[in-house]
């Protein structure tokens, strides 16, 4: 993970990172691409999406395209299917797409506005906070415990401008936080005289390609040298990765 962390410019160990350590001058490594099989291996891929894709925070979206009680946003991230909505209370939630029950999705447009998510398959419903609503033929069953079987939580952190990051660890604190890597990523100076609610969505379009080669983390690096506005249509745009 190190050498990911070196990749991606977002520190790892202090003996490659040019940094002085315990006295000794610094010392600059070259930097080294990531091996041609890394781009196209499966074995790779999966281990990418176990280390990466459910560990680390993730951008996602701006809140402004759930402004209201019940909208909700379905995403398709390196094959986890998962829902942002905005629940009654106001809060930005994200849960994995999937029905307590036997796994069907519960909501199966792209995005919208619902009241509930009510599975189609058998009939359970959950709240817009992701609480299990019903579940017929269960509900009365002895030992059926409600509190349970909700909706299985995904952490979100919406960042000052409004932009959705959201973190896919399973832990009930991320290993890794929010700060860690992005800290004060939001508050740059260059961002102050625009109000990313004032934006509309325009349009979103999907590229075949290498997560690595066209995703988020590889042009990281890039979105400090951009201005704001070719920022938010990159944002947006790269608000799906499959
Ligand atoms: S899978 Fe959802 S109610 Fe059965």
């Amino acid at each position: 993970m190190t050498s990911y962390l070196n990749y991606f410019g977002f520190g790892g160990d202090k003996a490659s990172s040019g940094k002085a350590v315990d006295g000794l001058p610094a010392k600059q490594s070259p930097v080294r691409a990531l091996p041609a099989t890394w781009y196209t291996s499966p074995e790779m891929y999966e281990f990418e999406r176990r280390a990466i894709f459910t560990r680390r925070w993730l951008f996602m979206t701006h809140s402004s395209r759930i402004k209201n009680a019940g909208d909700f946003l379905r995403f398709n991230i390196a094959g986890y299917d998962v829902i942002i909505n905005r629940d009654r209370a106001g809060n930005i939630n994200a849960f994995h797409n999937v029905c307590r029950h036997r796994a069907y999705p519960v909501v199966e447009k792209k995005e919208g506005n619902a009241r509930i998510f009510a599975c189609r398959y058998h009939g359970w419903s959950y709240g817009l906070n992701g609480k299990l609503a019903k579940a017929p033929g269960y509900q009365d069953l002895e030992g059926y415990e409600k509190e349970q079987n909700s909706l299985f939580s995904i952490h979100v952190k919406v960042d000052i401008n409004g932009f959705i990051w959201i973190n896919m660890d399973a832990k009930e604190t991320p290993e890794v936080p929010w700060e860690e890597h992005f800290d004060n990523v939001d508050k740059q100076e260059r961002y102050s005289e625009f109000d990313f609610d004032n934006y509309e969505l325009d349009h979103t379009y999907e590229i075949e390609a290498v997560w690595m080669l066209h995703g988020i983390f590889e042009i990281w690096p890039l979105f400090h040298a951009m201005p704001p506005c070719l920022l938010i249509i990159l944002f947006y745009a790269m608000s799906s990765v499959e």
